[in-house]
């Protein structure tokens, strides 16, 4: 299966996504995560990165191509879930043609709905393990008793002033995509408010229904 998760910063694209890694097999592959690992080990990559995602900005589409589209190819074209990408036309431009050409289309763009006033709570309680990259939320998945406390941190971009903007920046850029992937009858819009597992069943029946109808 070949999937996309859509959805504004702290929607729960991650969090779905590794919940699909883990029960279906697929493939999780996180721009947002990749571009992470890339500031931290200063790969060239990453320091051209750094000033876009420190702001909250999107960073240029001709640097994150190549990281979604070799992901993709070195799992065979299929049995992934892209999480982050794509988030501009030009981004849903080269993965359409990327995938036709191998004959491969997306299954399904799972949209995950969620309110602004939602998304700040959960972002100003997200903390992340600055070594594995897990995510946990200090309400409802706190960091468990026997994970070492120093290296839980916040991600830099999740200072207030920074959401703001990711939030705009989402709204200008890539919001606009959903418009595009209806068109093309792969749209499909989840409400992404409630717990994680009850976002997660919502899921499944998506694919349920996708595979019932292939
Ligand atoms: P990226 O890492 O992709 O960030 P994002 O899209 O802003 O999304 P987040 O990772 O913040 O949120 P999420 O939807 O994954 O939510 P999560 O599951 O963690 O991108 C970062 C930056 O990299 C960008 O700003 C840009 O600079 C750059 N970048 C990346 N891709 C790019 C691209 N394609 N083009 C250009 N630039 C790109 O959940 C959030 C919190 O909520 C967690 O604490 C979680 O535990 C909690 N939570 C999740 N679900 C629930 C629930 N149901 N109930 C309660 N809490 C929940
Ligand atoms: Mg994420």
């Amino acid at each position: 299966m070949r999937l996309v998760l859509f959805g504004p910063p702290g929607a729960g694209k991650g969090t779905q996504a590794r919940l699909l890694a883990e029960r279906r097999g697929l493939v999780q592959i996180a721009t947002g995560d990749i571009i992470r690992e890339a500031l931290k080990n200063e790969t060239p990559l990453g320091k051209k990165a750094k000033s876009y995602v420190e702001a909250g900005e999107l960073v240029p589409d001709s640097l994150v191509r190549d990281l979604a589209e070799n992901a993709i190819a070195d799992e065979g074209y299929d049995d992934f879930v892209l999480d982050g990408y794509p988030r501009t036309d030009q981004q849903a431009a080269w993965l359409t043609e990327f995938l036709e050409e191998k004959d491969r289309p997306l299954d399904a763009v799972i949209s995950l709905a969620v309110p602004d006033e939602v998304i700040v709570r959960r972002l100003s309680r997200r903390r992340v393990h600055t070594e594995t990259g897990e995510t946990y939320h200090l309400d409802h998945d706190p960091p468990p008793d026997d994970v070492d406390p120093q290296y839980i941190v916040q991600r830099d971009d999740d200072q207030p002033e920074t959401v703001r903007n990711r939030l705009s920046v989402y709204r200008d850029e890539t919001k606009p995509l959903e418009e595009y992937y209806r068109e093309r009858g792969l749209l499909q819009t989840v409400d992404g408010t409630g717990g994680i597992e009850d976002v997660y069943d919502r899921v499944e029946e998506v694919l349920d229904d996708l595979r019932a109808s292939a």
